[in-house]
Order: structure tokens, then C-alpha cells, then sequence
């Protein structure tokens, strides 16, 4: 529901969005077989090859994912390491030194939790950070709610919603550059 209204602000806001559901994708696991040594693609052929030219198509990504397990799902988790093979074609390929950053896209992370402690996204947070840095993009926000257990919760909080469909609007003109 956040992502819906986040991407609504972009939208409104000129951007071009394409939504993409992870769980109704049929995406296998990273398998660690490396056949993406040779070309930075990923030789797995199922639904993450479509994912992939839209991720390199992009100016900005908008990531949502629940906590479980002080980590993002399973779902999203799976799509991460999928990725390895832009890290491969960065790193392996086009020998790009470590750690040299050139963010040329944006990353907006939304996130929500049942519980309200302290550290509840400190570990998903690292793992976006990497996971971003692979797509050369920067964590340009993140959207992060605690004790949100249920579909309706969210919608005890409109601030909440209010502030994301802001985000998306602020994201789409730090896109163009205009923010
Ligand atoms: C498998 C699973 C693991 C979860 N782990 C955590 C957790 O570690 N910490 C937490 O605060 N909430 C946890 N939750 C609760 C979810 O984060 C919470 O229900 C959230 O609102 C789900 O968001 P969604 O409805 O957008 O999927 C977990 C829920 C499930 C189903």
C-alpha cells in the first residue's frame, strides 16, 4: 500500500513507473553456478530476465519489502541474489576497483515491521546499501515503519501513507534533477 502510494506521487509527478510484483514472478534462487562469469548475465532463463533489462533500464528503483526475520522476504531476498551477476559484470568483468562509487541511478526503500525495536532495520538496511551499490545507485531514502502487523494497520496511520506518496513525488523530480 506504501509502494502504491509512493509510486501514485511519482507518477503525478511526471515519472514513468513500471510496477513489478516479485511474488507473482516465477524466479529461481541464485544456484552459485556462476554462468554469469562470461557476460555478466545471469543463465538462469526464467522471469528475472525481464526484471533485469528494466533494472538496467532505470533511472530510479523503488524497493518495498516486508521484515521478516530483521531481514527483507524471502521474495525479495531471492531477486537480490539474482543480481550477483551485475555484481560479477561490475567487479569481475569490467574490473571496476572495489568500494569506487558512481551512483548514476536513485533507490527509495520501504519497509515495514510488526515490532518496534531499536535495531529492527539496522541489518536490512546494510543489505539494501550493497544490494543498491550493485545497481549503481544511491539509498536516496528509506521509508521505514514499525509496529504496522496487518494489511489495515497502515491505514491507521495516513501520515504514513501521505509521506510516501511525498516520497515518490520528491523522488520522480530528484530523478529529472529538479529536487
Ligand atoms: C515470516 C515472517 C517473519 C516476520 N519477521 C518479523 C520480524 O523479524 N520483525 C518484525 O517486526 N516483524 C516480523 N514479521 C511481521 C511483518 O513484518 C508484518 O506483519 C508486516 O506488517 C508485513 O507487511 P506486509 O503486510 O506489507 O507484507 C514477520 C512476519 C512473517 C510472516
Amino acid at each position: 500500500m506504501l509502494l502504491n502510494y509512493a509510486s501514485q506521487g511519482a507518477t503525478e509527478a511526471g515519472a514513468q513507473v513500471e510496477k513489478i510484483m516479485l511474488r507473482d514472478l516465477n524466479i529461481s534462487p541464485c544456484l552459485e553456478i556462476y554462468g554469469c562469469k562470461k557476460t555478466g548475465k545471469c543463465v538462469i532463463q526464467d522471469d528475472f530476465q525481464k526484471v533485469y533489462d528494466q533494472l538496467l533500464g532505470c533511472h530510479g528503483l523503488m524497493l518495498a519489502s516486508p521484515i521478516f526475520f530483521y531481514t527483507v522476504s524471502a521474495h525479495t531476498k531471492i531477486f537480490m541474489d539474482r543480481c550477483q551477476s551485475l555484481w560479477v559484470k561490475k567487479y569481475w568483468i569490467d574490473k571496476i576497483p572495489y568500494g569506487q562509487r558512481n551512483p548514476r541511478r536513485k533507490g527509495l526503500f520501504i519497509s515495514v515491521g510488526a515490532t518496534r525495536g531499536k535495531k529492527l532495520f539496522d541489518g536490512t538496511l546494510l543489505t539494501i546499501k550493497y544490494f543498491f551499490d550493485i545497481l549503481d545507485a544511491e539509498l536516496w531514502k528509506a521509508l521505514l515503519y514499525r509496529e504496522l502487523d496487518f494489511e489495515e494497520d497502515v491505514l491507521k496511520h495516513p501520515e504514513y501513507l501521505q509521506e510516501a506518496y511525498e516520497a515518490g513525488k520528491e523522488f520522480a523530480f530528484a530523478l529529472k534533477g529538479e529536487y
